[in-house]
């Protein structure tokens, strides 16, 4: 499997990459929808299917065109099946699937958690199975155990909101536009320590399931109590981010203590959150363990971990048949290691 084409359009980035056996991510290319969304306060699964045909093709011209390549030059197709928006995933799917029988060549639909988890790989500093991952995106917060391609055991995952709809959330509260989590962090920075104190939700108890929308309440009440001045807004984005960094910093020291594992591997979009690179870092340094974090465009949507994932697995064998099928959810935990097949 020379070199595969990855298509990713599950929410509000088009996302096309190519991945090559030898070279590495040859070129990488994301567009980013939140100027469609940003007006509205959140994705519009409508405006973002539609905002989807009409750049998918550009970008994946623009991909070629920047590695210098042709159609013909790719081997394989790889697109996001799930999980996500089902219109949006369509059009990937049906773009991808139409050039992979166009160019006769596999296609094959990726599990977008799975991308996001093999992200790292696409860094010259690898973990090696087995290793415990924080995926922590806006539509998931999950610690998985993986012991190897495709082998994932689910360890915890938030109970209702994940960390990212936390921040969005809670990023609208203050008045920041969409999307809130990078703004969050920015103001955030002006914040004064200890002003406020938020709960570390669910620390108290074992396990490693995990909660965030009692953290969204109480910002609120915060917010309404204590909100006269702006500095009070950057002091309830500090307590808010901190309380997140550090329930999260709990449990994946907690799931290394259960797992014996000493390489942990952060991916999805609050993934590029720096207070939590940071902490988990020392986290880990304490006890001996590494972690590994793919650079932030690497942890937000993008086509490259969808043309890493789907190149493992292409060059297994794997491939889908010229029917194709979207999964809105697709849990981790039924996915299986890649198959050869005839
Ligand atoms: O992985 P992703 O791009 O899309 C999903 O698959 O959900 O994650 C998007 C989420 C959003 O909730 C966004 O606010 C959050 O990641 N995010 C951040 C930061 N950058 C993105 N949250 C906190 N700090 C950041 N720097
Ligand atoms: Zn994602």
């Amino acid at each position: 499997m020379k070199r595969v084409l990855g298509i990713e359009t599950s929410c509000d980035e088009t996302g096309v990459a190519i991945y090559d056996e030898t070279e590495g991510l040859v070129s990488n290319i994301v567009y980013s929808q939140s100027d469609l969304h940003s007006r509205y306060g959140g994705v519009v699964p409508e405006l973002a299917s539609r905002d989807h045909i009409r750049k998918v093709l550009p970008i994946v011209d623009a991909a070629l065109s920047d590695a210098n390549l042709r159609k013909g030059d790719i081997t394989g197709l790889a697109y996001t099946r799930g999980p996500g928006l089902m219109g949006a995933l369509l059009v990937g799917a049906a773009v991808a699937r139409s050039l992979a029988y166009a160019l006769r060549i596999p296609g094959l639909g990726v599990n977008h958690m799975e991308a996001h988890l093999l992200a790292p790989m696409l860094e010259g500093e690898r973990p090696d199975f087995p290793f415990l991952a924080l995926l922590v995106s806006g539509g998931h917060t999950m610690l998985v155990s993986v012991l190897g391609h495709g082998r994932y055991q689910l360890l915890g995952e938030s109970v209702d909101d994940a960390a990212g709809e936390a921040f969005d959330k809670t990023a609208k509260l203050l008045g920041l536009p969409y999307p809130g989590g990078p703004e969050l962090a920015k103001l955030a920075e002006r914040g004064t320590s200890g002003r406020f104190v938020f709960p570390r939700p669910m620390t108290g108890r074992p396990g490693l399931d995990m909660s965030f929308s009692g953290l969204k309440t109480f910002a609120l009440n915060t917010v309404k109590k204590q909100l006269r001045d702006e500095q009070a807004a950057a002091d309830i984005a500090l307590a808010f981010e901190v309380a997140i960094v550090e329930t999260l910093a709990i449990k994946c020291n907690r799931a290394m203590d259960q797992t014996g594992f000493k390489s942990l591997i952060v991916a999805g979009g609050v993934g590029a959150n720096l207070r939590l690179r940071e902490r988990l870092r020392t986290v880990a340094a304490a006890r001996g363990a590494e972690v590994f974090y793919p650079r932030p465009s690497y942890c937000t949507d993008n086509g490259a971990m969808v043309a890493l994932a789907g190149y493992y697995r292409l060059k297994a064998g794997e491939c889908d048949g010229l029917d194709f099928g979207t999964n809105a959810r697709w849990p981790l935990g039924t996915m299986l290691p890649p198959t050869v097949r005839d």
